[in-house]
């Protein structure tokens, strides 16, 4: 293997002692952070990520709310729950596990949280201030693996970047940031045509589809940075149950300059980013109670 391993694991538990430390601090003025969880239906995959965000929130001192609400539930409640956590002054964080049952409208859903509790950074109000440079929350995946290629590259100004996916969740944000960035951005996807070649001019490889070793070793330029955001359970012929993200790492990884292994990399980066957006929320939000102290 000839690229340098991006782990974040290890990154996301220096950031998550950093937030403990800080949360601490808070919690003398009496204040401690508050995550609302709303999970809809019985995914099994959106059970265990919300397990895991739970699991890490409390262990920085975040408290959590979990709402498990059944598959049948009517857009309506979801909507009137909504609303309370967005009126409850305890509630800091809002956040709907995704995806929700093909009967709820998405859309109307995001757009019912709050904007400063959105710790998703989904709703149309962050979406706009991101975009227009007006602040706004970052989504967590993005954000991680822009901390994730901050670690190989400081500076990023004026390399092409290109990301594979193009989900409001992690494409299309991930693209602006990189723009932020500096890069020259290619947004492409599984329909792109001669995706392989165009995925090889570039510096910065982000990719988030679903499919997985989609990226082989030949897509990528020598040298390149490839983060890896595909999550995808795969049960291999020895009948072993296994994760793997949307690159095939081992071929890939002896051409990239660096990557992100699959689990272990964007994975943890996402929570520790939604830590970051609870507590930041949380000042934002009792600013003014702080000060009053
Ligand atoms: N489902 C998959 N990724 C995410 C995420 O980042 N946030 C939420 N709310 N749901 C998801």
């Amino acid at each position: 293997m000839a690229a340098a391993l991006i782990d974040g694991t290890a990154l996301a538990r220096r950031l998550n002692g950093e937030l403990k430390a800080k949360v601490e601090v808070l919690a003398t003025t009496g204040i401690v952070p508050c995550l609302a969880v709303v999970l809809v239906g019985d995914d099994p995959a959106s059970h265990t990520y919300v397990r895991s965000k739970s699991r890490a929130a409390r262990a920085v001192g975040i408290a959590t709310v979990e709402h498990r609400l059944d598959a049948q539930l009517a857009e309506a409640e979801l909507l009137a729950l909504i609303e309370r956590l967005n009126r409850d002054p305890e509630t800091d964080g809002i956040l709907i596990q995704l995806p929700l049952p093909k009967h709820i409208d998405v859309t109307n859903v995001l757009k019912a949280v709050h904007p400063a509790k959105d710790v998703d950074g989904f709703h149309p109000t962050n979406v706009g201030e991101r975009v227009t440079g007006a602040g706004g929350i970052i989504p967590c995946t993005p954000m991680g693996a822009m901390f994730l290629i901050e670690t190989v590259r400081a500076n990023i100004e004026g390399l092409d970047a290109i990301v594979i996916g193009m989900s409001n969740i992690v494409g299309k944000p991930m693209a602006d940031l990189l723009l932020s960035a500096g890069c020259t951005v290619t947004v492409a996807h599984i329909k792109t045509v001669g995706l392989p070649a165009i995925c090889r001019r570039a510096d910065i490889v982000v990719v988030a589809v679903g499919k997985p070793g989609l990226v082989r070793a030949e897509w990528i330029k020598p040298g390149a940075i490839v983060i890896d955001v595909g999550i995808n359970r795969i049960t291999s012929s020895d009948g072993e149950k296994r994760l793997v993200g949307d690159v095939a790492f081992e071929e890939a990884a002896g051409v990239a300059g660096a990557i992100t292994p699959v689990p272990g990399g964007v994975g943890p980066m996402t929570i520790a980013c939604l830590l970051l957006n609870t507590f930041e929320a949380a000042i934002s939000r009792r600013a003014a109670s702080i000060r009053a102290g």
